[in-house]
C-alpha cells in the first residue's frame, strides 16, 4: 500500500517536470518525514530521542541548465522560485518555503558540494506543519540533490547537521538535531535511539507485523516556533546552568531533587523546575521505552509513552486540549481494546499523536478516535499507520 504511495507520488512529480519545463529530470532524490516514539524536547538537552522515518516524503525532481541560478517549483505552495547558487548568500527577512531551500543550498555550497544551474520541482506527501518534520524531510531533501548534482558525498553526520544549520541560520528556528538526523539516516523497519550528545544513533528493530504506528493528526496548530520553542530551550539552559552543568542531560533524577530548591525563585516561580523534571525524566523514559521495545514488553513501553504525555502535558506545557483529548480516547480503549500506548509528538502544541497499536484492531481504532474526537472538538482528525521508513536517499541520478 504504502508503496504504492510512494510510486505515486515519484510518478506524479516526474510528470509535474515535465510539464513545467518540457523534459524529463535526471535526478530525483527523496527524504522522509518522522515521528518521534519518546524522547520530546530532550534533544537540545543533549538527552536521548527515539525516532522513526515515515512513509510520507518530500521528492525533488531535477536537471541541470546552463543558467547560473537554480529555478525550483514547489507544487505545495504553486510557487515558482530563483535561488542562487554562487556568492555570498544571506537569510531573508521573511521566513518562507523558500527559506528552507536556499539555506540548504548555501550550506551545502559551504560544504564544497559546488554545483551549475539546474531546475527542480519539489512534491511532498508529509502533511506541512502537522509536528512530522516536513521542514527537515525538505532540507535532507535539497542536500540530497545537492550532492546528487555536485557529485559530493556528505559524512553521516554532517548531512543532518547543515541542515540543521540551514533551520537555525534561514529559517530562525533554534531546533535540535532530531529531525534532520531521522530524515537523512533512518532505516526500514528500525527506529534510531539517538543519543544527542555524542551523536551517535543505535537502530532498534521495529517490525513486529503484529504491532503498527498510527499517526492521528488533530489538525489543530497552535503557535510554536514564535516563542513557545526558544523559551523551553532557554528554561532548560537556565535550569542547567543553576546545576552547574552544560546540558540537563547531566544531571541524574536524584541530584535535581536534591538541587530543586536553585530552581525555585520569585520570577519564575516552579517553572525552571518543571522544565527541567521533564527533560531529565524524558531521558529515563526514553531509554526503558527502547529496552521494553527490544524485550517485547508491550505494556512497559506504552507506560513510557503515557508518562512521556503526562509530563509534557503538566510540566513542559507544550500539549493543547485537543490532543490531550485524543490521548484520552487511546487510554479509554487501553491495551486490551488494543491501544499499547499513545502520546502528543513532535514540537508540541497541536499537530500529532503517535499510537501504538495492535494491528489488527487498527481500522477498529482509527475509526473510534475519529468519531470520540469529532463530538468532543467538531474536528475532522486525519490518520494514516506507517512502518518505519529508509531515510534520505538518491533515486536516479
Ligand atoms: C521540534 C524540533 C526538534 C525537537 C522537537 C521536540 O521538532 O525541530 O529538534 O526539539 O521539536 O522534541
Amino acid at each position: 500500500m504504502s508503496d504504492q504511495l510512494f510510486t505515486k507520488l515519484i510518478d506524479e512529480t516526474k510528470a509535474l517536470f515535465h510539464e513545467k519545463y518540457g523534459e524529463s529530470p535526471s535526478v530525483l532524490v527523496a527524504a522522509p518525514g518522522r515521528v518521534n516514539l519518546i524522547g520530546e524536547h530532550t534533544d537540545y538537552n543533549g538527552g536521548y530521542v527515539f525516532p522513526m522515518a515515515i512513509e510520507r516524503y518530500t521528492v525533488i525532481a531535477a536537471k541541470p541548465t546552463s543558467a547560473d541560478v537554480a529555478t525550483i517549483y514547489s507544487h505545495n505552495t504553486g510557487e515558482t522560485a530563483p535561488f542562487a547558487i554562487s556568492g555570498e548568500i544571506k537569510p531573508a527577512d521573511k521566513v518562507r518555503w523558500t527559506s528552507y531551500v536556499q539555506g540548504t543550498i548555501a550550506c551545502a555550497l559551504e560544504k564544497g558540494a559546488k554545483v551549475g544551474g539546474f531546475n527542480a520541482v519539489i512534491n511532498s506527501s508529509v502533511p506541512l506543519g502537522g509536528g512530522l518534520s516536513s521542514s527537515a524531510s525538505l532540507e535532507v531533501a535539497v542536500a540530497t540533490l545537492m550532492e546528487a548534482l555536485s557529485g559530493v558525498k556528505f559524512g553521516k553526520t554532517e548531512k543532518p547537521l547543515l541542515c540543521q544549520k540551514a533551520e537555525h541560520v534561514f529559517a530562525k528556528m533554534a531546533c535540535g538535531i532530531m529531525d534532520q538526523f531521522i530524515s537523512a539516516l533512518g532505516e526500514k523497519d528500525r527506529a534510531m535511539l539517538l543519543d544527542c550528545r555524542s551523536q551517535e544513533p543505535k537502530m532498534i528493530p521495529l517490525e513486529d507485523p503484529e504491532v503498527s504506528v498510527l499517526i492521528t493528526n488533530s489538525n489543530v496548530k497552535h503557535q510554536l516556533t514564535g516563542s513557545e520553542y526558544p523559551e523551553r530551550r532557554a528554561s532548560c539552559e537556565e535550569a542547567a546552568h543553576r546545576l552547574g552543568v552544560s546540558l540537563l542531560r547531566d544531571v541524574s533524577f536524584d541530584t535535581l531533587m536534591a538541587n530543586r530548591a536553585k530552581l525555585l525563585d520569585d520570577q519564575h516561580g516552579d517553572r525552571l523546575f518543571k522544565r527541567a523534571r521533564h527533560a531529565i525524566g524524558e531521558d529515563v523514559r526514553t531509554l526503558a521505552m527502547a529496552d521494553a521495545l527490544v524485550k517485547g514488553e508491550w505494556r512497559v513501553v506504552g507506560e513510557q509513552m503515557y508518562a512521556s504525555h503526562d509530563s509534557l502535558r503538566d510540566d513542559y506545557e507544550v500539549s493543547c486540549r485537543e490532543i490531550d483529548i485524543l490521548v484520552e480516547i487511546a487510554r479509554k480503549i487501553g491495551f486490551d481494546g488494543g491501544v499499547i500506548g499513545s502520546r502528543i509528538t513532535g514540537g508540541g502544541f497541536g499537530g500529532c499523536t503517535v499510537s501504538l497499536v495492535r494491528t489488527d484492531k487498527v481500522d477498529e481504532i482509527s475509526e473510534r478516535y475519529i468519531r470520540e474526537y469529532k463530538a468532543q472538538t467538531g474536528i475532522d482528525a486525519t490518520i494514516f499507520s506507517t512502518r518505519a521508513a529508509q531515510g534520505a536517499r538518491v533515486l536516479q541520478e
